[in-house]
């Protein structure tokens, strides 16, 4: 969920509703804000539906509007996406209002108290036991941070959380643990938000809100306690993007924006961290500890960042000689891994605040392990529970389904295992200055297949529109490209999609072959290895025999595939590690074709979100 709140000098009904469309990818299926208006008391409205839903309803029944305020969009989890599901919940007769994202573990042992009490219940929400909890609090003290306080110490379970009272105009109170929150510092004026994006185009100076801490905000300032009330100290960062950053620039979609921006994604992860053929990252300078004393490596995450990490995994083991294994983050924690101060877990999350992944770093850690967070979002919660950082800088992401930061997560973990194998002497200076040079070659290779074969790539998708099941199959680095070429396609055309290792094809999969079955191949390029290219040709050949109708994702020149291939999608010449970068562009853009040739909403794909802050 997105949580937005302010106060200031000026009405904010326009700034929560800005703010709350920069958190819309946090998860779109009800919107809801509420204000103290001039009069002092206490607006809302919510609906279900994506927030145009809300945002025509106020303009077709304007409510009051007021300097104080909070803004929610919501992923359900408890309770359907209904009207009265929607945050904000109310309480203490319709004077407080409170807004949550997370899910409070023990809520239904306080529902259980509070109806005892004779408390009544207006949602199903997990959260407006958090609400009316409050608002009995606040009627035995009169005092709404020492109510909040009490709230929280009740709560378990993860949860941000946000609360203004009608007797308190001019006051915004947050709460978190394990979910995101940050404060925005304005001239006269403060903000809070589950990220940056909610504030940015009012502030781009930040602070951000540890674990377990609690915030006030009025206009004059910004006062942060742990759950006991102390004052603790904030670090303040700046902003390094801007709005315009966040805004889709002319394009029909945030996820063709973010396409676009790949080349950049990759240059961007790169710029700073290669001089002249030598990798040093300055964000781990200082910790050549960290490495030294490891002999494995963990690589944890979901979704595309674990394919990320799956494609990463043949550098590391490549170049530092270190034993990698890849898991999803939700498994690992779950099945006593044999871990200790000698693993490195390395995760990677472009939000940061993915909660399987951040449980898992915890996890590692609690367990002794060494962790770094590759991540894509300052001041996001998993770096900051981890021991090192390497920043993506692919710029903010947006759209649902992840592109960019896909490209710019295998960068950087190629840097990682130059950086670890430089310093285990396991990878030679000129070969690092060689590889470094393949990897500042990537962005005008991803701009080629942009600017070449784009929309060829879309007009073949649009001819697919009604296929009902497409398969991708790849082998060595070309499997995770495989599997993430199947998700993209789930994620936001919803036709059913598989991706499998090639060589597994014969062990099952081959059974799903029927005459005019699409299968997308990445080929690997014959020159980096003629034995897995000949075994792929093999591959497309057994499913040709079948009926099959082949996609091939091969390199230029590679004539071999041709006769056996329906169709083929050239990628530029690359180093055998350096394939994958190109050869999951064509992937986003077809999906991204074929999803806009069904008329359906690229950047919300229904039942998702883009940060999923539960378990
Ligand atoms: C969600 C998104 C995916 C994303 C995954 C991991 O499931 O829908 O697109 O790959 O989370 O997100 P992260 O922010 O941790 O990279």
């Amino acid at each position: 969920c997105g949580i937005v709140g302010y106060v200031g000098p000026r009405d904010s009904q326009s700034i929560l509703l800005s703010g709350l469309a920069r958190l819309e990818y946090r998860g779109y299926d009800s919107a809801g804000i509420a204000v103290i208006d001039g009069e002092g008391d206490l607006e809302m409205r919510k609906r279900a539906g994506k927030l145009s839903v809300l945002r025509d309803d106020l303009a077709a029944h304007p409510m009051p509007d007021g300097t104080t305020g909070i803004g929610h969009t919501r992923w359900a989890t408890h309770g359907g996406p209904t009207d009265g599901n929607a945050h904000p919940h109310l309480a203490d007769d319709d004077r407080l209002a409170l807004i949550h994202n997370g899910i409070i573990e023990n809520f239904a042992e306080i529902k259980a108290e509070l109806l005892a009490e004779g408390f009544t219940f207006r949602s199903e929400t997990d959260t407006e036991v958090a609400a009316v909890l409050l608002g009995r609090e606040y009627r035995a003290t009169g005092d709404l941070l020492a109510a909040f306080r009490a709230v929280v110490a009740r709560l378990e379970g993860a949860f941000t959380l946000l609360a203004m009272h009608q007797d308190h105009p001019g006051l915004v109170v947050g709460a978190r643990r394990n979910s995101p929150l940050v404060i925005g510092l304005g001239e006269g004026e403060n903000f809070l938000g589950s990220d940056v994006a909610a504030f940015v185009e009012h502030t781009r100076k930040a602070l951000a809100i540890g674990q377990d801490q609690i915030v006030a905000i009025t206009p004059a300032g910004v006062q942060v306690t742990d759950f006991d009330g102390a004052p603790v100290e904030v670090e303040p960062f700046e902003v390094m993007w801007d709005a315009a950053a966040a805004d889709k620039g002319g394009w029909p979609s945030f996820m063709a924006k973010e396409v676009s921006e790949e080349p950049e994604a990759v240059a961007n992860t790169l710029r700073g961290r290669i001089h002249d053929g030598v990798v040093s990252i300055p964000e781990l300078d200082g910790l050549d500890d960290l490495f030294r004393g490891i002999d494995r490596i963990i690589v944890i995450a979901c979704g595309t960042a674990a394919y990320a990490g799956m494609v990463g995994k043949y550098a590391l083991e490549q170049w530092t000689r270190l034993p990698v294994d890849v898991e999803l983050a939700h498994e690992f924690r779950y099945r006593d891994p044999v871990i200790g101060p000698s693993t490195l877990v390395v995760s990677i999350s472009q939000s940061g605040e993915t909660m399987d992944t951040l449980m898992a770093v915890k996890f590692a850690r609690e367990a002794g392990a060494k962790t770094l967070s590759i991540c894509n979002t300052q001041g996001a919660t998993i770096p900051r529970e981890s021991d090192a950082i390497v920043y993506t800088h692919a710029g903010p992401e947006v759209a649902v389904a992840s592109t960019k930061a896909f490209v710019a997560q295998i960068t950087a973990l190629y840097l990682l295992a130059l950086h670890v194998g430089r310093l285990r002497g396991a990878v030679s200076a000129s070969a690092v200055e060689e590889l470094a040079r393949e990897l500042e070659a990537v962005p005008s290779k991803i701009t080629w297949i942009l600017e070449n074969d784009r929309a060829r790539i879309e007009e073949f998708a649009a001819w697919m529109a009604d296929t009902r099941s497409v398969l991708f199959l790849g082998r060595h680095v070309g499997y995770p490209i495989a599997l993430e070429g199947a998700l993209k396609l789930k994620e936001i055309t919803y036709i059913h999609a598989e991706g499998f290792a090639a060589g597994e094809l014969k062990h099952g999969p081959i059974a799903l072959i029927e005459p005019g079955q699409p299968v997308f191949v990445i080929v690997p390029s014959p020159r980096a290895s003629a034995l897995l290219h000949a075994k792929v040709v093999s591959n497309i050949q057994e499913i040709r025999a079948r009926g099959a109708r082949v996609i091939a994702v091969a390199e230029e020149g590679d004539a071999a595939v041709l006769p056996f291939a329906d169709e083929v999608l050239r990628i530029p010449l690359a180093g055998p590690l350096f394939e994958p970068l190109l050869a999951v562009v064509p992937l986003h853009i077809f999906a991204m074709g074929l999803a806009g040739a069904k008329g359906l909403d690229v950047d919300q794909p229904r039942n998702l979100a883009k940060s999923v802050t539960v378990e």
